[in-house]
């Protein structure tokens, strides 16, 4: 089976082609936003059940514009270094690897009750803070990000970065899908600057090129990072497939060492995160899009967790690995399970 043998991001050594998605395990966190006992032992069940990679979900390289999210895991500071080395050692034992998916944060689709009243929201631009009550509403608004803040945060990737190489993590993935902070970097729709950071397709890859610059400098160039972003936002004015495919070979430029192919974004959430009524891996054909126009290797996401669609998609060439989210949740054991048929 193609899903059980070894496969590479950069020089890393992944022992199958099983990567389990980011997914929000703030619950299991401890007050203080620490990785305890009760979140080490929801990851190990899934390194003893087989995963090849581990993401952990979306953790902050800085909190200065985003003070409500104080109190959850964060790479600012040292102060959770030691949790992640556990995480890190348990993983191991297993013979798994750990990703640690890095975020700039949310920008426009912050949840607005966490946020103080009178508080806007940072974003590329000024752009409606997004509400699922009132997706569009013209007096939520966000305030754009200063020159200054865009740059500081960029640098905050490098530090970061480095100190998940101390905790032992093997890789990072960076968020950047999904209509996220780094995406409304990335998309005209939500990014009107003209300063360095937009004002062209190009410019507007800017804070994502000097966040991959930063982490190159301080956690070393050999450090793989994977590139998680949506090809398609399938919402007008959005990125569409052919600027997702631009960004491809720009990001393959910059030195990533993988690509995570997702669509989609907040207004359009039946893609990030499909319902049962989407067909099993339904953005598999994005990622063969991918494939073919760039030599990295490339990861498909998305209703995933029905093996025979999971090994085609591998043995047709569409993608070199597979995520699986949700159906990790429900079933620990689910690479060993196919293991056992096979
Ligand atoms: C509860 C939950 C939390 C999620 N949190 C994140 C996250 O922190 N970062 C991220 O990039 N994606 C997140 N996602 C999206 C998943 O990574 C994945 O793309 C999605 O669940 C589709 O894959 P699946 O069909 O295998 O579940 C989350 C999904 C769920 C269900």
């Amino acid at each position: 089976m193609k899903l059980l043998e070894p496969g590479y991001i950069g020089k890393l050594k992944i022992k199958n082609r099983v990567v389990m998605a980011a997914m929000g395990a703030h619950g299991l966190h401890e007050s203080d936003g620490d990785w305890g006992e009760r979140y080490r032992a929801y990851y190990e069940a899934r390194a003893a059940g087989g995963v090849g990679l581990i993401t952990t979900e979306t953790t902050f390289v800085s909190q200065a514009l985003e003070p409500f999210t104080k109190g959850l895991f964060n790479l600012a500071s040292d102060k959770h270094l030691a949790s992640m080395r556990l995480l890190a050692e348990a993983l191991h034992s297993y013979g798994c690897k750990l990703s640690i998916q890095l975020t700039a944060g949310f920008g426009r689709v912050v949840p607005p009750p966490v946020v103080p009243e009178g508080v806007k929201p940072v974003s590329a631009s000024e752009n409606t803070h997004y509400s699922p009550v009132i997706p569009n509403d013209p007096n939520a608004l966000t305030r754009a990000i200063t020159t200054e803040e865009a740059a500081a945060l960029a640098q905050s990737f490098g530090y970061a970065a480095m100190r998940c190489r101390e905790g032992r993590a093997d890789c990072v993935e960076l968020h950047g899908h999904e209509g996220y902070l780094l995406d409304q970097f990335m998309t005209g729709l939500w990014n009107r600057r003209d300063d360095r950071y937009g004002g062209s397709r190009e410019k507007r890859l800017t804070f994502a090129r000097e966040a991959i610059e930063a982490i190159k400098r301080d956690a070393g160039a050999d450090f793989p990072i994977i590139y998680r972003y949506g090809i398609n936002h399938y919402l007008e004015g959005g990125r569409e497939e052919e600027e997702g495919l631009w960004v491809t070979q720009e990001l393959e430029k910059m030195g990533v060492a993988a690509l995570h192919v997702d669509a989609g974004c907040y207004e359009t959430h039946w893609w990030p995160h499909p319902p049962q009524y989407s067909p099993p891996g339904c953005m598999v054909f994005l990622a063969e899009k991918v494939k073919q126009v760039s030599s990295l290797p490339v990861i498909t996401v998305g209703r995933l967790h029905y093996p025979d669609t999971a090994e085609k998609a591998l043995a047709d060439g569409k993608a070199d690995f597979i995520a699986i989210g949700r159906g990790l949740l429900s079933e620990p054991e689910w690479v060993n399970k196919p293991r056992y048929c096979s």
